[in-house]
């Protein structure tokens, strides 16, 4: 019998694709809005959106027109050169997020490694040099390079690589008298996301944003909010840092940004940035044209094209339709999240649910374990999460009833 075309990739990865990611078993090959398709022609209702990053849904008309548009214009000239797109998406990114200065690179990894160093740059530059250490949360996801992933607290995703970045310092967000003691006069910055994603999608409650901000005052330390799944409208607000009553002095962006296009983007107040000199920090793709583009695409998306209301008004409708599933699945324990970024946390491994839901055509994700988390697109509609939301209810029964 000939392979399938999807055995035949699967067998090709199997020998030849460093095998870091644990797939699930379909072959994606198209997507239209909140659908993708595979290789058989099965269709699903995408709840990843590819980790929080096709914020537009899947081949948006808009964005593939500019896209296509600047590859035929010009894609890359590095950053040994102007461009006219990325004064524009600074400017842009500065009235969304109140930070003066953007530093353009092309993940979300890179966007917390550039707030780390600039956040050291700005003590070294006044002559603090003793002032190097981060306080970071347990639950913390901020990326896998050196600096992204000292800051980051799974030991899973540690240990194999140390020795990290010395002077961190992690604390529980469940305890804001920790942070009050683990804060010194030698603390850089104190990181944190205002939604954990990877953690299993909790909020920084408002006792922690309070800690947060008598830390910050009593010593002068910088705070970093990683708002790289969290921020650009998936919560209807442009940062969830706003919601919490956080100012942040550097804030890491990326995923949403592009709709698919790499890009992430380190924002700054004035006065960190006045630190920084040229040479400190680079990289050859960092906010090319393409991605600039796509960037201004989203933001414009996000700004005039309405994006934040309607993200509003469907996260309401889908908060309620996730309460219901809780109510009627006593496997479910809580409803967490905000907007179009949700997690359930239930009572054994999530990835049964994340399993049961795949054939019935509907991809969501397992995170921290236990918690169902849903990332659909921001463009995604109130009747496509009703569609979701009864394929997720049929798989809650299928996973109670124990007939996988
Ligand atoms: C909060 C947060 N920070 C940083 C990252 C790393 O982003 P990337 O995978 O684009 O490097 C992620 C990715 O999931 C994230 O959720």
């Amino acid at each position: 019998m000939t392979k399938s075309f999807a055995d035949q990739v699967r067998e090709t990865e199997a020998r030849h694709v460093l095998q870091t990611y644990k797939r699930a078993p379909i072959v994606l090959v198209r997507g239209q809005g909140a659908r993708v398709w595979d290789t058989e022609g099965k269709d699903y209702l995408d709840f990843t959106s590819g980790v929080g990053v096709a914020s537009l849904g899947h081949a948006n008309p808009g964005l593939a027109r500019v896209i296509a548009e600047q590859a035929s214009t010009l894609i890359h000239t590095s950053n040994l050169f102007f461009h006219p797109y990325q004064a524009e998406l600074a400017e842009k990114l500065a009235r969304l997020s109140g930070l003066d200065r953007a530093f353009f690179c092309n993940s979300g990894t890179e966007a917390m490694e550039a707030c780390l160093k600039f956040a050291r740059r700005y003590w070294y530059t006044k002559g603090d040099r003793q002032r190097t250490a981060f306080v970071a949360l347990t639950g913390a996801f901020h990326g896998r390079t050196f600096g992204s992933l000292s800051v980051t607290a799974d030991p899973h995703y540690r240990e194999p690589f140390g020795p990290l970045v010395p002077g961190v310092t992690f604390v529980d967000p469940a305890d804001p008298s920790a942070l009050d003691a683990a804060v010194t006069g030698h603390t850089a910055a104190i990181v944190v996301e205002p939604i954990q994603g990877e953690g299993g999608v909790r909020p920084l409650s408002p006792a922690f944003v309070a800690a947060i901000r008598a830390a910050a005052d009593r010593t002068g330390t910088l705070v970093i909010a990683d708002e790289v799944q969290s921020g650009l409208g998936r919560t209807g607000h442009a940062f969830y840092s706003t919601v919490l009553g956080l100012k942040p002095d550097l804030m890491s962006i990326g995923k949403a940004l592009g709709g698919g296009i790499p890009i992430g983007a380190a924002l700054l107040r004035e006065s960190i940035s006045q630190a920084v000199a040229p040479g400190d920090h680079g990289s050859t793709y960092g906010g090319n044209l393409l991605a600039c583009r796509a960037g201004l695409y989203f933001v414009d998306q996000l700004l005039e094209g309405g994006l934040l209301a309607h993200v509003t008004e469907v996260g309401a409708h889908f908060q309620r339709r996730l309460q219901a599933i809780a109510t009627s699945h006593p496997m479910v324990s809580e409803v967490r999240g905000a907007g179009v970024i949700r997690g359930l946390e239930i009572d054994r491994p999530a990835s049964a649910i994340v399993d049961a839901a795949r054939p019935l055509g509907l991809l969501v994700n397992a995170t921290a374990s236990t918690v169902v988390r849903l990332l659909p697109p921001l463009t995604i509609t109130a009747a496509e999460i009703d569609e979701a939301m009864d394929r997720l209810d049929q798989a809650f029964g299928v996973v109670e009833r124990g007939v996988q």
